[in-house]
């Protein structure tokens, strides 16, 4: 037995020995062992258990922690939600009075505008609801913006100055920096003088020497002077302002009193010093068509496909039909002159017939089928050592039995052809090439065909010239 044993124990190493000893224990002993384990085994399940039920515990807490918190948060989302909708109904009712004032702004009479018809420049229309940002401005801040003044005095306020009460306020206001009398001081810009000077080299641009429009003299003063203090000089004294920068520049006398109706006859030295850009109406639509952008052809036809494109002309096969054919029958057409030369009734008979038919080709047809010819290359092969490409060797193709290329493997319309001995005369050649899929059912040769008649007869008669 012990060797029995020991012959098992290499073998089954562990579990051998396990295996021997629970052997060599006496029944009892074995089963007293089995139930000390069974117990621990019971003791061991009871501990699991309770520890179980103490983990299932927390885990209910938790869980029950985790609703209460989620019923908090859903209930501030909500009351969120509340806000939100109350906050987004209280500005849609302020966007719409805002419209219905602006409508009323600018249908009635409330900006101080010589221009009323143009009224505040109209507010795009925002999406239903708004862009959920900012708020519609109201016809006030509008009109506090809208203060721009166009050379036709479109904008131009209702108001009057004096050149006399222009004189104080420049003093007081400007002339710190721009000089008593608008000549500037030091560096700061000047704003009358000049006259005369802008083809000088250094050419003295103010208002009264280079600005074309009194419009932008009004705007720019009312919109950003004094430097640092912009948009605290009422209208009238802004008239009053201008009418002294014209009186600088020698344009009005100390008299005068500029106004909104009066503006426009002050003719400024150097209007037409510019030249208006008219380009977008007298030239960009000479140069421009409008682009087709939709249904721009009656149909689409399809007429070329990259597969059939001969992009790359062979020089060799040129020559080889220049010289009647192929490259074998080029070995022919070198024989043919030397007879010619020295005429002997030694002619093979075979070259005899082969030279009546290439004498009867009409060479220019047989060149215009070669070119035709091309569309047939990245399928076809023709001349000496012609291999099977997409489509079989054409070599002698005119009087072949259809179909009959080792090693090619036909369509069966085809096969069918070449068991029943058609031949491909020129009348068959004729017909397959105006519509290969007419003529031969189910063919493989994915080829349009060719759609004039005189491509057809060409092609022919330099099919006709290529020896088997
Ligand atoms: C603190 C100095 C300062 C004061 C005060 C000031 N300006 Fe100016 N002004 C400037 C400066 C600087 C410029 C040039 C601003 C620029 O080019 O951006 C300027 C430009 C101008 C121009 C345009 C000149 C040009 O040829 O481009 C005019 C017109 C003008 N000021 C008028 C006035 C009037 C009218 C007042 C008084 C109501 C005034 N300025 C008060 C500093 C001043
Ligand atoms: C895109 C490839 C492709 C082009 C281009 C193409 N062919 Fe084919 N051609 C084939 C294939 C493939 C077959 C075999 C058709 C079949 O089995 O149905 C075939 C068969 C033929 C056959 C029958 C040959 C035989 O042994 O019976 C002739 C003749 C022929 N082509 C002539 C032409 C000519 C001429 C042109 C040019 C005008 C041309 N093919 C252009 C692929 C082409």
């Amino acid at each position: 037995m012990s060797k029995s044993l020991n012959l098992l124990m290499p073998a089954l190493g562990g579990a051998a020995i396990v295996l021997g000893a629970a052997y060599g224990l006496s029944t009892r002993d074995y089963r007293a062992q089995e139930a000390e384990m069974a117990q621990t085994q019971a003791e061991t399940a009871t501990a699991r258990a309770a520890a179980a039920e103490e983990k299932a515990g927390a885990a209910s807490e938790a869980a029950k922690t985790a609703e209460a918190r989620l019923a908090e948060v859903e209930a501030e989302a909500k009351s969120a939600v509340d806000a939100a909708t109350e906050e987004l109904e209280a500005l849609k009712t302020r966007l719409a009075q805002a419209e219905e004032a602006a409508r009323n702004a600018s249908s009635g009479d409330a900006p101080v505008k010589v221009a009323a018809d143009t009224g505040p420049a109209e507010t795009p229309a925002a999406p239903e609801g708004g862009y959920g940002i900012g708020r519609a401005a109201l016809p006030e801040e509008v009109a506090a913006w809208n203060i721009d003044v166009s050379p036709d005095g479109t904008g131009l306020p209702v108001g009057s100055g004096s050149v006399e009460d222009g004189e104080r306020i420049f003093s007081e206001n400007c002339a710190a920096c721009h000089g008593e009398f608008a000549e500037g001081a030091g560096n700061w810009p000047k704003l009358a003088g000049g006259d005369g000077s802008l083809a000088d080299e250094d050419p003295l641009k103010t208002v009264g020497s280079y600005w074309p429009y009194l419009s932008t003299t009004f705007d720019y003063v009312h919109r950003s002077m004094p430097f640092g203090a912009a948009q605290t000089m009422s209208v009238d004294d802004t008239y009053a302002i201008v009418a002294y920068i014209l009186y600088s520049n020698y344009i009005v006398e100390d008299d005068f009193v500029l106004s909104n109706e009066n503006f426009l006859d002050v003719e400024m030295p150097n209007a037409d010093g510019f030249i208006v850009d008219d380009r977008p109406e007298t030239e960009y639509a000479k140069w421009r068509v409008e682009p087709c952008m939709v249904d721009c052809k009656p149909s689409v036809e399809i007429t070329k496909r990259a597969t059939v494109l001969d992009v790359t002309p062979e020089e060799t096969a040129a020559k080889d039909v220049a010289a009647g054919g192929g490259a074998s029958s080029q070995d022919e057409a070198k024989v043919e002159p030397v007879s010619a030369e020295t005429p002997s009734a030694e002619a093979p008979k075979a070259e005899e017939s082969a030279k009546a038919e290439t004498a009867s080709a009409d060479p220019e047809l047989v060149a215009a089928g070669e070119k035709v010819f091309g569309k047939c290359k990245a399928c076809h092969e023709v001349g000496a050592g012609a291999k099977n490409k997409t489509g079989p060797e054409l070599n002698g193709v005119i009087g072949r039995v259809m179909g009959s290329i080792d090693g090619f493997k036909y369509s069966k319309g085809f096969q069918q052809a070449h068991d029943e001995g058609r031949v491909w005369d020129e009348a068959a050649m004729a017909e397959f090439m105006a519509n290969p899929k007419a003529f031969m059912k189910g063919t493989r040769m994915s080829f349009v065909g060719l759609k004039k008649d005189e491509d057809v007869a060409a092609l022919i008669a330099y099919l006709s010239t290529i020896p088997e």
